[in-house]
């Protein structure tokens, strides 16, 4: 390109990534935001970011004399529209540059307050959340998270689950009490979802085979690497099925993730530094017993009948090397929904899928009680109100056969497949104990 564009000269709108492929026309028009500026004498490079990677733009200094003093006034963070020339450079990213004829800056970024001494603190990231998400790093756990999304929507309709959708304002504890948002709903006392599953239900005899993807709240305390207390979750629910089955449909589902995220994030994988491999069906399963004795022997004792403490949980992770079940968990561990078996009435038929590499407890499911007496006999041996549970229990006298069901969050599994540290990195904007903001 020797100066300036012509009239005649029109470039076509392209993208960043379709440059890098070799797939963009010799004269283009890139619209994104400028990552990233250096200058080695008259030239001046600007790694443009758009919505599909970078590519590096050049202005020289004497060839387009306004386009450098433009790309020179730009920012970093600057909304820019370039247009040039595509050409081959080794030395740039990608092995692309577009040699800039115009630059244009469309909005001039104020100072980048993302220093690198400041980013070093977490805490300032996540607090600057709404712009430290142009990162590469985010970028990358975003595009991996519609991965796990996208391919949990391809293998529910390939296995024949119809979608539905539940109300977030509801009345009746799923998972207890004890974490439940509460709502001033017209009066009345109401409490934002911690998950679909009773709808889901509801919905067996209309559909059969049913999944959602929802938010789920959860008032928990906990601040661990892997609590949210708002969160997306994938559940399903299937009628005339044993919980051998809802397993299948477990394993099927997160291989196919991880299968989606091989395929198409190699590129997001590198830059997060994640070795990711494919795991191999059916996934292992070992009982709360054996889980159990794991931990004892690691130094993470604890009593029958407890659910997992966080730092058992952890050591039973990490002596897998590939996601695994935790089978058959006691009562006293799981909500009151839970079948229990004939001849040990105080364990469930009810299974948890964990992720290897300490990443923990991914998914829970399990078997259902689908008979009215025995429902109802279990709310009240636990004095749970029957009022809340009415027409929960209703479904039980118009023909519930036995079935399953399970929920698996996504920011959990985005976690794991991405190898983020923190749970709150797999959320764009994450709501934590001491987070609402921004
Ligand atoms: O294990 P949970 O509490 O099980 C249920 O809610 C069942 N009613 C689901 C069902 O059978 N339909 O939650 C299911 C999953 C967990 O395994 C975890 O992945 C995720 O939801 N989850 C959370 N994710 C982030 N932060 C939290 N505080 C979470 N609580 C649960
Ligand atoms: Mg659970």
């Amino acid at each position: 390109m020797a100066g300036p564009l012509t009239v005649k000269e029109r470039p076509v709108v392209s993208t960043a990534a379709d440059v890098i492929a070799g797939k963009a026309p010799p004269l283009v028009e890139v619209r994104g935001w400028v990552a990233r500026k250096h200058t080695v004498g008259g030239l001046l490079f600007a790694l443009v970011r758009d919505g599909t990677g970078y590519v590096q733009v050049s202005a020289r200094r004497g060839t387009s004399d306004e386009a450098y003093d433009a790309a020179k006034g730009a920012t970093k963070e600057s909304a820019v529209i370039v247009r040039g020339s595509v050409r081959d450079d080794r030395r740039a990213p990608g092995g692309k540059e577009i040699a800039a004829a115009e630059f244009e800056v469309v909005s001039l970024a104020g100072s980048w307050p993302i220093t690198r001494t400041a980013a070093r603190s977490r805490g300032f990231l996540f607090d600057k959340r709404h712009l430290s998400i142009r990162g590469p790093k985010a970028i990358a756990a975003m595009r991996i998270r519609a991965e796990v999304i996208g391919a949990s929507f391809d293998y529910f309709r390939e296995n024949g689950f119809q979608l539905i959708s539940a109300p977030i304002f509801v009345q009746a504890a799923v998972e207890g009490g004890s974490t439940l948002f509460s709502v001033d709903y017209f009066g009345k006392k109401a409490s934002l979802s911690q998950s679909a599953q009773f709808y889901e239900e509801a919905a067996l005899p209309a559909l059969q085979k049913v999944w959602i993807f929802q938010p789920a709240f959860r008032a928990e305390k906990s601040k661990t690497a892997k609590h949210l207390t708002e969160f997306w979750m994938i559940e399903s629910e299937q009628a005339f099925t044993t919980q051998p089955e809802n397993m299948k449909v477990q394993e099927g589902l997160l291989s196919k993730m991880v299968e989606r995220v091989l395929e198409r994030r190699q590129a997001e994988l590198k830059i997060l530094g994640r070795t990711l491999r494919q795991p191999e069906m059916p996934f292992t399963r070992m009982s709360y017993d054996e889980a159990r004795s794991i931990a004892e022997k690691k130094g993470f004792g604890f009593e029958w009948g407890d659910d997992l403490p966080t730092e058992a949980e952890k050591a039973i992770s990490l002596s897998q090397d590939s996601p695994f079940f935790i089978t058959d968990y006691p009562l006293s561990a799981r909500s009151f929904y839970h079948m229990t078996y004939p001849d040990r009435p105080s364990v469930t038929m009810s299974a948890d899928l964990i992720a290897p590499e300490g990443a923990g407890e991914l998914a829970t499911g399990g078997q259902r009680i689908h008979d009215y007496k025995e429902l109802m006999s279990r709310i009240t041996s636990q004095n749970l109100p029957t009022e809340s549970f009415a027409w929960y229990l209703e479904l039980r006298k118009f023909g519930m056969p036995p079935h399953t069901g399970f929920g698996i969050g996504v920011e959990r599994c985005t976690r794991w497949i991405a190898g983020l540290k923190h749970i709150r990195s797999a959320s764009l904007f994450p709501r934590t104990v001491s987070r609402i903001s921004p």
